[in-house]
């Protein structure tokens, strides 16, 4: 049986972090099982709103059966629509706070069938949203060689991008690739794994990455969440890696150092340029979570305030 549960990762800092408004109107943008949905749910009174996004259907469709709250609103798609949807249910400028939660889910991983591990032997799809898009199967027959080595290397960081390029054309040439396991087996054979790292790990985090456009995703909605937050409207982001992390950190530095100004003039007469988000620091998971989820271990959290 698959499993359905995801423990929710900083949990309590993230949420805190919000600064939640009882009456408040919150976007979650990525439910998941819905952990962080609940507590925030579990702080809002009933003229609050939640608004939850996933591109999961099957994480929808478990939050349908699931959750009962009239506050909550389940909307199928990826979060970097969120602007339209919110400017649709007029909201715009009234959010009082973005939760993210970035990455893949426990059920996505851990169901073989999704194609997200190469632990277990599935078809080798990563799409989050199954139903648009091509799976990791098709854009690897339909990509060559240059295309799949520098998104292994852009988004994996894998030294080795260029052999396990030519070692996937080279097996295309004999069947097409079509599990998670052929693509293990083929990059262990080039790559050494470290530790207790296996060598396919970077591979799959980069073909998953941009399977999904997981940075685009992301540098889209924080730009959006300028115009979607509410003055003293929160951001709250939980990144599992250091290149989504670094996306978050240059928007929020970006968005809160204020510009130098010109030397030499009265304070008094500089046009002070206000800045749109305060910078409220970084977190990591405590020790005593990443003892008993070892998911928690990589996870940044960060936070940011829209000016008034
Ligand atoms: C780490 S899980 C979230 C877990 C959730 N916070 C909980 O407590 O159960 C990430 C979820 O976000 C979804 N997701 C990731 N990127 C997304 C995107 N760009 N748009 C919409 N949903 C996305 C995934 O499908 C997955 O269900």
């Amino acid at each position: 049986m698959i499993s359905n549960h995801h423990q929710s990762v900083m949990f309590k800092e993230s949420i805190d972090a919000l600064n939640l408004i009882p009456n408040g109107i919150y976007i979650d943008a990525t439910f998941g099982r819905g952990g962080h949905s609940q507590g925030i749910l579990d702080q809002l009174n009933d003229k609050a709103q939640l608004i939850a996004f996933d591109q999961d259907l099957s994480a929808i469709e478990y939050a349908k059966e699931k959750f009962n709250d009239p506050r909550l609103t389940l909307i199928h798609s990826p979060f970097a629509q969120m602007h339209t949807i919110i400017n649709e249910m007029g909201l715009n400028g009234k959010i009082n706070g973005i939760l993210m939660d970035l990455g893949v889910s426990s059920p996505q991983l851990d169901n073989a069938q999704r194609g997200f591990s190469f632990n277990a032997e599935g078809p080798l799809d990563m799409r989050m949203d199954q139903t648009s898009g091509l799976s990791a199967a098709q854009w690897l027959q339909a990509a060559n060689e240059e295309e799949i080595a520098n998104v292994i290397y852009q988004f994996g960081d894998e030294k080795k991008s260029r052999h396990i390029a030519t070692r996937i054309k080279k097996f295309q040439l004999e069947k097409p690739l079509e599990t998670t396991l052929q693509l293990a087996n083929l990059v262990s054979d080039v790559v050494r794994g470290q530790k207790k790292k296996h060598p396919a790990t970077r591979t799959f985090q980069a073909i998953r990455i941009f399977i999904n456009q997981e940075l685009k995703q992301l540098s889209d909605t924080l730009e959006q969440s300028k115009n979607l937050l509410a003055p003293n409207g929160r951001l709250s982001i939980i990144s599992f890696h250091s290149i989504e992390d670094r996306i978050v950190k240059r928007f929020i530095q970006k968005n809160s150092r204020q510009k130098s100004l010109p030397k030499g003039l009265p304070i008094a007469n500089q046009a002070l340029e206000k800045m749109p988000f305060k910078d409220l620091g970084k977190q990591s998971a405590s020790k005593e979570e990443i003892s008993h989820n070892k998911r928690s271990r990589s996870a940044i959290l960060r936070v940011a305030s829209r000016n008034s």
